[in-house]
Parts: structure tokens; C-alpha cells; sequence
């Protein structure tokens, strides 16, 4: 069967984090070349890379700092030397602070900000304005989540980095319509792993009421969350663009 991303290559942010190596191994199963970016340090990555290998995918890693815009233009041109051009993205790094308005400091506000909202815009300027130069088509994905949606009391910071991610799409997807990139977010609710796991370790019971919280009464896997991110990069899709992939099994309904 014929592969979906033949001879293209994806950048992803924050690609060491459970959705990121999701998000990887998807890519990658339908042919991609993945150019893998995070903040750990390089051994960290050498399991996926040897994973990546083993599938026979085109890979590279750098570590780097998505809120600093120099390096992530040091990490895009690694890459493409590496990979050749780049022409789809995945804005996924992201940290959160479980601290209340009143609780969290000012440095730990604007450093999530920097990260979860200046970092994918960063990322994901510095791909599509290389994909401009080139007049290459592909696609950017955000990956938001429905926090951007409703009011989170114990994670402001983090809900408001999201809320200003959804418009940075909207915004980039209207200036890049006519140049064939498509921009789209994904916006998760309880993923099973990455930062949910890190607010359930501090609060185990808090995993079940999630669940049953959630009118579809289930967690999602990060490999649902990816597959569902390869489907908006189809090469085929020419009209979905600013939109947001709501993924939350119902959650914002409430
Ligand atoms: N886990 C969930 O329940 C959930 C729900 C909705 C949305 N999301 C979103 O999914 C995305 C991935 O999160 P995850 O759950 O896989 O968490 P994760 O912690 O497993 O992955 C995040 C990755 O980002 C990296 N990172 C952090 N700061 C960085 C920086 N400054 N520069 C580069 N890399 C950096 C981390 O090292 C980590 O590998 C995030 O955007 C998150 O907001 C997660």
C-alpha cells in the first residue's frame, strides 16, 4: 500500500514526550523522514532513534530550546541538512504549573507562556516561512488542548497558553491559505500520559474522576492523539485549515 508521506519529513517539537514519540512512529510509518526536537539531552533520544532506524525512517535529533527562536533556527537548518526540506510540523512541546493564580509565580507564568505559546510559534514560523521561500505546500499542526476551551482554575497558565495557541493558528492558517499549507490544531482532553501523568502522580485519585468525567468515559492513548495528527497532514486534504480538531471525547460539552 502506498505510503502517505513518501520522501517528506516532519519537525516535531518536544518529540522525546509520549504524544511526540507517538507522533513520531506514525509519521514515520507511513514514510516519513522525522526531524525529532526536545529540550532533553541527546541520549535521551537515542531509544527512539534506534526505533525510528529499525522501521527503516529517515531521522535526526537536536536538542533544543523552542522558546529560544535562534536555536530553533539552528535546529531547522540541522535538519534539512540532514533531511532535506521540511514541509510539515507538529507545535507539540509544551509544559504545564499546577499553581492557582494567586500561587504561581511571575517567573513561572511567563516561562510557560514561553514555552507552550512563544516556542510553537517559533517552531512552527520558522518551518512554514522556509516553506514559503520554497514554495512547498504541506502542513502545520498545533497541539493544543481543550483547556484552551474551558477554565481551569489549577493550571491558568497553561490554559491561557493554549487559549492564545488556538488564535497563533487561526491566524498563521489565514496568511498561509493561499500558499497551499494548511494549519490546524488538535486539541486533546485526558490523554493517558505525558503531562496529565505528571497532575496524577501529584494526585493519583484524580485519574479516575478524569475518566469518569469524561462523557466517553475513557482516556485517550497518545497513539490515538497521533494518528489523528497524521490524518490532518494528508497531502490530499486542500480545505481543512483553521480549524480545530476537538478530541476530547465530549469533555467540553459539559
Ligand atoms: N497529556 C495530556 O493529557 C494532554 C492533553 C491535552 C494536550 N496535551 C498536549 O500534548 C503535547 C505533548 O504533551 P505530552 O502529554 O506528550 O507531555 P510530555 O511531557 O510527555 O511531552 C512534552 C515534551 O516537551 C518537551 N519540552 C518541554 N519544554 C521544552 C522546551 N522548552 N523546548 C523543547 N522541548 C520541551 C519535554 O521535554 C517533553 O519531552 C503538549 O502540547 C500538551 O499540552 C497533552
Amino acid at each position: 500500500m502506498e505510503k502517505l508521506f513518501e520522501k517528506k519529513t516532519v519537525l516535531i517539537s518536544g518529540a522525546l514526550g509520549d504524544i511526540g514519540r507517538a507522533a513520531a512512529l506514525a509519521f514515520a510509518a507511513q514514510g516519513a523522514g522525522v526531524a525529532l526536537g526536545d529540550i532533553q539531552p541527546e541520549a535521551e533520544a537515542r531509544p527512539l532513534l534506534e526505533e525510528l532506524k529499525s522501521i527503516g525512517a529517515p531521522c535526526h535529533y537536536a536538542q533544543v530550546d523552542v522558546s529560544d527562536a535562534a536555536a530553533v533556527n539552528h535546529w531547522l537548518q540541522a535538519a534539512e541538512a540532514a533531511l532535506g526540506l521540511v514541509s510539515m510540523v507538529v507545535a507539540n512541546a509544551a509544559t504545564v504549573t499546577i499553581a492557582g493564580l494567586y500561587q504561581v509565580t511571575a517567573e513561572q507564568w511567563s516561562q510557560e507562556l514561553r514555552v507552550n505559546l512563544d516556542g510553537a510559534f517559533h517552531v512552527a514560523r520558522a518551518v512554514t516561512a522556509r516553506m514559503l521561500e520554497q514554495r512547498v505546500t504541506g502542513s502545520v499542526v498545533f497541539v493544543g488542548s481543550w483547556a484552551a476551551e474551558v477554565a481551569h482554575s489549577h493550571i491558568p497558565a497553561y490554559s491561557v497558553s493554549k487559549a492564545g495557541l488556538r488564535m497563533l493558528s487561526k491566524c498563521m492558517a489565514l496568511e498561509l491559505a493561499p500558499h497551499g499549507i494548511m494549519v490546524n490544531e488538535i486539541a486533546p482532553g485526558y490523554v493517558d500520559a505525558g503531562l496529565s501523568r505528571v497532575v496524577w502522580q501529584q494526585a493519583p485519585e484524580q485519574k479516575e474522576h478524569a475518566r469518569l468525567k469524561t462523557p466517553v468515559r475513557q482516556l485517550i492513548t497518545p497513539q490515538q492523539v497521533a494518528r489523528e495528527v497524521v490524518r490532518l497532514c494528508d497531502p490530499e486534504n486542500r480545505h481543512i485549515t483553521g480549524s480545530v480538531l476537538l478530541m476530547d471525547g465530549g469533555l467540553s460539552l459539559l
